[in-house]
């Protein structure tokens, strides 16, 4: 695992945005993993502007989004192919048959979840996954106590994710509690992972899945196992992580990010 700490929020974003954009530079038939959350939106804003400005190619790559909620059309605003559609698919020249979401309103959402697991596996599999993490240490829905080599399967949500997603919903009341996810398991087989986070909001919960034990009470620990991942945060998500000094020093010396040490672009 490798962490990169950058000043803040704005500048932690622009390099998530650089390594999806130089990825998709080497490979136009990119499979992208896609995740969704406040903090990918700025993710999302980068990768529109490098579209209309730098004319990154979004033509032939391939998405698989790690998760939807049960339950929602794919028109309502709060669900993920909304807010796919919205920050990222009707922004650059993606193909809409490439982008795939979990479909939440399938009458068998188990059989759902196996077609989903069966289109990865098609497509090859997913070259870079981009993830947030959640407060509960979650990624997708992994919630605690996901099995480490969980497949995609619907997940009731926890109280604490339940409370964070709320006030989009107006409310716990009107909130999902169950979502289709990834499992860990099939998040892990990615080749690359990036996983971002800003915040202090996240201090604590990156300490823990960056430094801490590997468990499944906090999914994103197992990333620890994964040979390429890479873990960009801000200060402020940065603040609780004891071997910070470190991190700094293998990002400001290492030949593999002497590219984006440098802040204006690739
Ligand atoms: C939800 C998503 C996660 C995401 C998390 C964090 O739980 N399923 O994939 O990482 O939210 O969201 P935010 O970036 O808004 O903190």
């Amino acid at each position: 695992m490798e962490v990169i700490i950058q000043p803040n929020s704005e500048a932690a974003s622009f390099l998530v945005a650089r390594i999806v954009q130089r990825e998709l530079r080497a490979n136009p038939h990119l499979v992208l993993g896609l995740a969704t959350g406040s903090t990918m939106e700025q993710v999302y804003r980068h990768l529109v502007r490098m579209h209309r400005e730098e004319h990154l190619d979004f033509s032939l790559c391939r998405t698989f989004n790690l998760d939807e909620y049960v339950g929602l059309f794919p028109s309502d605003p709060n669900s993920y192919r909304h807010y796919m559609e919205h920050h990222l698919f009707r922004q650059v020249n993606i193909d809409a048959r490439n982008t795939h979401l979990p479909n939440g309103l399938a009458d068998d959402l188990e059989a759902e979840c196996r077609r989903y697991e069966a289109a990865v596996k098609r497509f090859g599999g997913v070259d870079l996954q981009l993830l947030g993490i959640g407060k509960a240490g979650h990624i997708g829905f992994n919630e605690p106590l996901s099995a480490l080599q969980s497949r995609t399967r619907v997940k009731a949500l926890t109280p604490t994710t339940l409370a964070q997603n709320a006030r989009f919903f107006g409310g716990p009341e009107h909130t999902p509690r169950r979502a289709i996810t990834m499992g860990v398991g099939t998040i892990i087989e990615a080749r690359r992972c990036l996983l971002l986070a800003t915040g202090a909001s996240k201090a604590k919960v990156i300490a823990d899945a960056v430094e801490g034990p590997i468990t499944s009470m906090v999914s994103a620990s197992a990333l620890q196992l994964h040979p390429r991942c890479t873990v960009v945060v801000d200060e402020d998500a940065a603040a609780n992580l004891k071997g910070a000094e470190y991190y700094r020093w293998i990002f400001a010396n290492e030949p593999e990010w002497e590219e984006y040490r440098v802040p204006g672009g690739t």
